[in-house]
């Protein structure tokens, strides 16, 4: 199952003229606990006041306020997407919250390049949207300081008897998210990364793989 970037480009170009409705799906996908596993998902990094971290697949900038608390203005977060809408909206959110540290950058992941290193790495729910995936990942750990660790929150279909619902759920989340649920992140990223740790949420619909870069 392989998107093109011209359907991320049509899919999150609607979600990122309404960002109040793209949050609402945010809220039902983590179901209800967002806040939390973007926290926790920040929190994996061990970032320091003055860091500089990648906001890979960054969206309308949901995880910045997370982010900004942990570099605090000292430090630099970089808001990198390939939707301009998006970039938009997380552009706004920016200058609403007087937050004057973030430099956004519209690109594609798959060719990523930066012109420092970075002292974190996150992503979330952004990995599985990457056309691919693969080369976004070892782009991204490229500009990862040695030492250094990435952290990315993901989905995946439920198991159990909520998998009566995987052909809804999939239908869904492929034309409205550009969800590819076959993606194997996790093993991709152990790949790429050394110690990577997993831990599952949601009745073991969304993960949480952090790594470090050696
Ligand atoms: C489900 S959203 C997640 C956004 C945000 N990280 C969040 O947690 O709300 C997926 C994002 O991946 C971005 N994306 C998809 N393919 C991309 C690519 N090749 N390069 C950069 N961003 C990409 C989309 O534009 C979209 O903003």
């Amino acid at each position: 199952m392989q998107y093109s970037l011209k359907q991320v480009e049509k899919t999150y170009k609607v979600w990122g003229q309404f960002p109040f409705l793209y949050k609402l799906a945010c809220l039902i996908t983590l179901i209800g606990r967002e806040n939390k596993l973007r926290r926790l998902t920040v929190k994996a990094l061990k970032l320091q006041t003055g860091d500089t971290v990648l906001d890979l697949a960054c969206g309308t900038g949901l995880n910045h306020e997370f982010l900004e608390n942990a570099v605090g203005p000292s430090g630099k977060i970089i808001a990198f997407d390939y939707s301009i809408e998006m970039l938009t909206a997380a552009k706004l959110r920016a200058v609403k919250h007087n937050w004057n540290n973030i430099i956004f950058m519209q690109g594609d992941a798959a060719k990523l390049s930066l012109s420092e290193k970075v002292d974190g790495i996150l992503s979330t729910l952004g990995i599985s949207a990457i056309p691919q995936h693969k080369e976004a990942l070892k782009h991204a750990v490229n500009v990862l300081k040695n030492g250094k660790r990435i952290s990315i929150l993901d989905a995946q279909l439920p198991t159990g008897f909520w998998k009566i619902f995987n052909p809804l759920i999939a239908h869904v989340y492929k034309n409205w998210a550009s969800w590819d649920y076959t993606k194997n992140i996790r093993d991709d990223l152990k790949q790429l990364v050394n110690d990577v740790e997993i831990k599952k949420y949601n009745g073991g619909t969304i993960f949480i793989a952090t790594g470090t870069k050696v």
